[in-house]
């Protein structure tokens, strides 16, 4: 059974990290989605409302489960049995960063591979990031996230205020 994982903070969620999760499912049995817990930047939504955002939007699809993680990749892979690291890729700024965790997970366990999948060009400029700053300053983020999370995005951060 080939299991895959796309690890992330998903804080929160977007339209361009499900294009990846869709497209990576079809090419395995099982996809986990891994949501880092532990950061040293704290993440403006909790563990369990970005664990609870993927659930939601991603009800019914058979081969793909929602599941936290802390500590290092590698060793959660272990434990999960998985063989490879999805990453989507956006811009060649993108590059260097995944570069270097693709180089330092593989130095850590040489069984494990890293593929890339190039982003849909329509969301090659999508970021959990500047969802958050659209969202924070009032900004249309309708088409950037799913329809079911919008308003509980906007909410959080008129509650944050
Ligand atoms: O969505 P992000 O914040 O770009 O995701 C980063 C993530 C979760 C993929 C990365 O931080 C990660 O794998 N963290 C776990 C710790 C680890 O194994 N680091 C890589 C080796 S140093």
């Amino acid at each position: 059974m080939r299991i895959f994982i796309y690890p992330g903070s998903f804080d929160p969620v977007t339209n361009g990290h499900l294009d990846i999760i869709d497209r990576a499912s079809k090419i395995c049995d099982k996809l986990i989605v891994a949501v880092l817990i532990n950061r040293s930047k704290k993440p403006v939504f909790s563990m369990e409302e970005r664990v609870a955002f993927l659930d939601e939007i991603l009800e019914g699809r058979p081969n793909i489960v929602v599941i936290p993680f802390s500590g290092l990749l590698v060793d959660f892979m272990k434990k999960q049995k998985a063989t490879t690291v999805i990453k989507g890729l956006r811009a060649v700024s993108d590059f260097e960063y995944e570069f270097q965790m693709a180089l330092l997970n593989k130095n850590l366990n040489p069984e494990i591979e890293t593929l890339f999948m190039m982003t849909n060009i329509n969301y090659s400029y999508l970021s959990s990031s500047a969802v958050r700053e659209l969202a924070a300053y009032g900004g249309n983020i309708r088409d950037l996230v799913p329809d079911i999370i919008v308003d509980r995005i906007y909410a959080k951060f008129r509650s944050n205020e």
